[in-house]
């Protein structure tokens, strides 16, 4: 098999499931030996089992914890190759009325969202700026740009992911690593799958093209901005949204 990613390793964090499943799908299917990091280690390891061409490999890794993240991306460049593209996907929810948020639903999703990005980029960049080459690509949300009530832990640590974003594109342009972030807007996955009818209709409504976004929406872009085609673009943040953050 050959593609424009052959002799890339990507590491997908959260890859078991959802978005990061289908990033680690079109990653594979483009050559990329594909690394599955992810708090379900048997999602992962099937995840990885199930990819186009060979070489993949799943991960047991909380992205919230660096000692597990520098433990894995050396796990990966000892097993697979060194990190060339790094997709920062893992997330969680704990939506919650200011008022009601409790401190333990702040701490986890600034911890898994945004320390976890930060945690797994510091890893894997050492290598990429060694090779003068890679790609780092973090998943946002429109939230992180626009905000919503009920998740100011959410859309903070979203919004967050873009400072990263724009500050780790600035500190590695000149080492050859590039650092991009995706927006998605309401997409059909686990995470939004508890939404009642009423409530995703009326998303429908706030959404100018009128649907909820698939994971490959999403995935298509991250390939684009992990991959050679977008090799004059760093610090950039791509809404895929359906056109409800423009
Ligand atoms: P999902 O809930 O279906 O999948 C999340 C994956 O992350 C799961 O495999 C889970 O096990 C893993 N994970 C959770 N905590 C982890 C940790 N500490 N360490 C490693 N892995 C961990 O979510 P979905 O919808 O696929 O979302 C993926 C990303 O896209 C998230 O960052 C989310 O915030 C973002 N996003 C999703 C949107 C949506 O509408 N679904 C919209 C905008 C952004």
């Amino acid at each position: 098999m050959s593609g424009a990613l052959d002799g890339q390793t990507a590491l997908v964090t959260g890859g078991s499931r959802g978005i990061g499943l289908a990033i680690a799908q079109v990653l594979a299917s483009d050559g990329a030996r594909v690394a599955i990091v992810d708090i379900d280690e048997d999602g992962a390891a099937s995840a990885a089992a199930r990819l186009e061409g060979s070489g993949h490999a799943g991960y047991l890794c909380d992205v919230g914890d660096p000692r597990q993240c520098s433990t894995t991306v050396a796990a990966v460049a000892k097993a697979q190759g060194v990190v060339t593209i790094l997709i920062n996907n893992a997330g969680i929810t704990r939506d919650n009325l200011l008022l009601r948020m409790k401190d333990e639903d702040w701490d986890s999703v600034i911890k898994v969202n945004l320390t976890g990005a930060f945690n797994m980029t510091r890893a894997a960049c050492r290598g990429m700026m060694k090779r003068r080459s890679g790609s780092i690509v973090n998943i946002s949300s429109v939230i992180g740009l626009m905000g919503n009530a009920g998740q100011t832990n959410y859309g903070a640590s979203k919004a967050g992911l873009v400072g990263l974003t724009k500050s780790v594109a600035r500190e590695l342009a000149k080492r050859g690593v590039r650092c991009n972030a995706v927006a998605p807007g309401y997409i059909a996955t686990d995470m939004t799958a508890d939404l009642d009818e009423r409530t995703t209709r009326e998303l429908g409504t706030r959404i100018p093209m009128g649907r909820l976004g698939e994971p490959s929406d999403v995935a298509d872009v991250a390939r684009f901005l992990a991959g050679p085609e977008a090799r004059y673009i760093t610090g950039q943040v791509l809404a895929v949204d359906g056109g409800m953050a423009m």
